[in-house]
Formats: C-alpha cells, sequence, structure tokens
C-alpha cells in the first residue's frame, strides 16, 4: 500500500514537472498565446467606466515584480491609486499649474478625463537610480502591459504626467501621497482600465534587425 502511494506521487510529481516544461517549437506560426498577446498588445487611452477588480490588479502586479531585473536587486517600488477622488484632485492640481502653458490645451479635449490618459488606475514605478534600475522598471512595466492585455485590460506607459507633474514642485503633494521609500524616485506610470478603444498598430521598422555572420 506505502509503494503504491509512493509511486502515485511521483508519477504526480513527474507530471507536474512535465506540464511546467514548454513543448520546443520549430515554426512560428504556430498557435502561441503569448506571442499572440505581445503582438496585440497597444497603447490604450479611452477607458470604460469601470474599475479593474483588485485580484486582476494584484495579478498584474505580481507579473511585474517577476520581471528580470539586474542581479535580483529589485530597487523599484510600486504604488496603485484606483481612487477616483484622488486622479481627480490630481488633475485638478496639474490643470492649475498648466495654467498660461502650452500644456493647458489637453484640459479642453471634450475626452479628457484626467491626466494619466483617461485610465480609471494607475499604477506608478519608481526606481532607485542606479546602473540598470530604468532597464528593471521598463522590463517590470512590460510584464505588467502584458498580463494586463491576457486578462482584457488596456494599458498605457506613461512618461510625460511624471515629468510634467508628479516629479515638479507642483506635484509635491501628490508625491508625498505616494510615499515611495527615501531616495526613490518615480519614473514612470500605467493607466490601466478597460479598454474603449481598439487602436491599430503604428508601423515599426523592421530594418533595425540585422543577423551578423
Ligand atoms: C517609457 C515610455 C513613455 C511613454 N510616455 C507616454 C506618455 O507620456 N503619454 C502617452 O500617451 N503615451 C506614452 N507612451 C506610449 C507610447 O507613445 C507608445 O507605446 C508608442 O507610441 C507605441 O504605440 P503602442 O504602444 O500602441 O504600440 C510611452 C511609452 C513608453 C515606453
Amino acid at each position: 500500500m506505502k509503494k503504491l502511494f509512493l509511486a502515485i506521487i511521483s508519477m504526480m510529481t513527474m507530471m507536474s514537472c512535465a506540464q511546467q516544461e514548454q513543448p520546443a517549437q520549430e515554426s512560428a506560426g504556430a498557435e502561441n498565446q503569448v506571442i499572440e498577446t505581445i503582438l496585440a498588445r497597444r497603447s490604450v487611452r479611452a477607458y470604460k467606466d469601470q474599475a479593474v477588480p483588485k485580484e486582476l490588479l494584484d495579478k498584474v502586479l505580481e507579473c511585474g515584480v517577476n520581471a528580470a531585473n539586474a542581479m535580483n536587486a529589485q530597487q523599484w517600488e510600486i504604488r496603485v491609486v484606483n481612487s477616483q477622488e484622488l486622479l481627480n484632485s490630481t488633475t485638478a492640481a496639474a490643470k492649475e499649474a498648466a495654467k498660461g502653458t502650452p500644456s493647458e490645451a489637453q484640459y479642453n479635449d471634450p475626452s479628457f478625463k484626467n491626466i494619466f490618459r483617461n485610465a480609471p488606475a494607475v499604477i506608478f514605478i519608481a526606481h532607485k537610480p542606479g546602473t540598470f534600475t530604468q532597464v528593471d522598471c521598463g522590463l517590470m512595466a512590460g510584464n505588467i502591459m502584458l498580463a494586463a492585455k491576457s486578462l482584457g485590460l488596456g494599458t498605457v506607459c506613461m512618461g510625460g504626467p511624471i515629468a510634467s507633474f508628479v516629479n515638479q514642485p507642483a506635484g509635491a503633494e501628490f508625491r508625498q501621497k505616494l510615499n515611495f521609500s527615501e531616495g526613490y524616485e518615480p519614473l514612470i506610470c500605467i493607466g490601466i482600465g478597460y479598454p474603449n478603444e481598439e487602436p491599430a498598430a503604428k508601423p515599426r521598422n523592421m530594418d533595425v534587425i540585422k543577423y551578423v555572420e
């Protein structure tokens, strides 16, 4: 009986290991959900008035922190803002700071909702400046956006609101609310929500790729 039990356990272990291994493919034409997701992801700047369930946010953030990063030093931090009140009050503060500047025009767009490309939730990524920390955060952002896409969510990565508001003197109160650890600087943010548009792919230059003999 004990032998049979051990045999079943070892068979189950072998089966679960086999499931984790990806079968080697010789043709790129075969159906592949990861590749389909990568090629279908586009920046979304119009969202439905529908909150993103926390369970989905948690999953995409878990994918984010599982990104490759130099020496696994993980010199990054994440803050999620899904309070509409905070997104609106932050937008009002940014609007006030933009008065009389060229960026004031965006606030008059009829589809304008907030400075984070109208997203109902925003993921802020800060890094502790170091040799590869910007690369690390970029890989994290890539994981987040692809995981979100695979769950039916839209995203847009943004540097603009960080450079023009969050990291400016006018953004001090908001930065304080984000409460990143000492030494960490906001780098990029990702708007996330249910998409209300399906943007076409922007052209990509494949000539940048060269095989070296
Ligand atoms: C680091 C970074 C910063 C970006 N900043 C902004 C931004 O401030 N505002 C915006 O609307 N899109 C921003 N984008 C999105 C790009 O415009 C977009 O990824 C690019 O045009 C390609 O389009 P696609 O994402 O639909 O393929 C940013 C993207 C990256 C990677």
